[in-house]
């Protein structure tokens, strides 16, 4: 009966142990604080998996000797598991463990830190939403994907995304963007999704042909925000989403790649029936576009029948 007490209290002890503010409980390995920057670049590789062994990173808890012996093994995993959820797993400005925490990675070597410390960086990952910001923060150099959404940028620059030669992914979703300048996107030669939408865009700028997404929904193109021929030579575009942008035409011609064409909302009164197929070859299919939206357009689509003959599906919109 006695021993079982003592387990008990054991326990308890064991509880308020782990309840103690994180920083006291948890003894991090020292050399793990001591990789310097240039180590840490080569233990992450750019297609997101982690090269180091989550193994090496060891996480301990300092708990008086009198209580050790009472751990049975069954305890040790809620141990680490509780240390773990103590563990900061970003770098932002409330990180405890300041940017070099064990199991977080930064992006860059050289340079623009100051932005992960505002923001949240996981690996080649930078985390920019909802932070006021009225431009684009300066970038680290091996950033992949960027998330901006929810601020209140009004203009993209030039450089803002210059020599970010690894860029897959740019999200600038609601923020209230008006113009973007014209070779502001030239150098993203790896870009693969482009998110713009619920902005004031008036204009599309150059854009990569590498896009596989690009969304600019709920923003201003009008009639002559689009350049003549702007997807032609999208070899691997697959979404294409322009829903509610005034737009009075389709953009043609559409890559045979596209899978799914967003022009809801719009105000598209025509569409010619060389848009989608070819007359003159009645042997063509356009089997990917499976996903074409033209309702909410004042367009009658019975009076082209013709147009979709190549196509997996009649699109979405008003056929009487
Ligand atoms: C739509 O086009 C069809 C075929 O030309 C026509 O019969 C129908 O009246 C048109 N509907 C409207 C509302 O214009």
């Amino acid at each position: 009966m006695k021993t079982l007490a003592n387990v008990f209290l054991g326990l308890f002890i064991f509880k308020a142990v782990l309840a103690a503010p994180p920083t006291a409980a948890i003894n991090y390995d020292t050399d793990t604080y001591e990789v310097d920057l240039e180590e840490l670049d080569s233990i992450y590789d750019y297609d997101g998996s982690l090269s180091i062994d989550q193994g090496e990173i060891e996480i301990g808890t300092v708990l008086p000797v009198v209580n050790r012996p009472i751990i049975s093994p069954e305890h040790v995993p809620e141990e680490e598991e509780e240390a773990e959820e103590s563990t900061p797993k970003l770098i932002d400005g409330s990180s405890p463990q300041g940017p070099l925490s064990p199991g977080v990675l930064v992006p860059e070597t050289s340079g623009d830190i100051s932005t992960c410390i505002l923001c949240t960086c996981i690996r080649t990952t930078v985390y920019c939403d909802d932070h006021n910001l009225d431009s684009v923060p300066p970038l680290p150099r091996e950033t992949t994907h960027v998330y901006l959404r929810f601020n209140r940028i009004t203009k993209i620059n030039k450089n803002d995304f210059a020599n970010l030669n690894k860029l897959q992914k740019l999200d600038l979703t609601s923020n209230i963007i008006e113009a973007i300048d014209e070779d502001a996107f030239r150098s993203l030669s790896t870009l693969n999704e482009l998110i713009l939408r619920d902005n004031r865009l008036r204009q599309l700028p150059e854009l990569p042909n590498t896009l596989n997404v690009i969304d600019v929904s709920h923003n201003r193109l009008g009639r002559k925000g689009i350049k003549h021929e702007a997807f032609k030579d999208m070899n691997d575009l697959h979404l294409l989403y322009l829903t509610d942008n005034s737009l009075d035409h389709i953009p043609i011609p559409l890559p045979d790649s596209l899978q799914a064409l967003h022009l809801q909302d719009n105000n598209i009164q025509e569409m010619h029936e060389d848009t989608f197929c070819k007359m003159k070859d009645f042997s063509y299919s356009r089997r990917a576009l499976e996903d074409i939206r033209l309702d909410g357009n004042p367009i009658n689509l019975s009076k082209t029948p013709q147009a979709f003959m190549c196509l997996p599906r009649i699109p979405v919109g008003r056929l009487v």
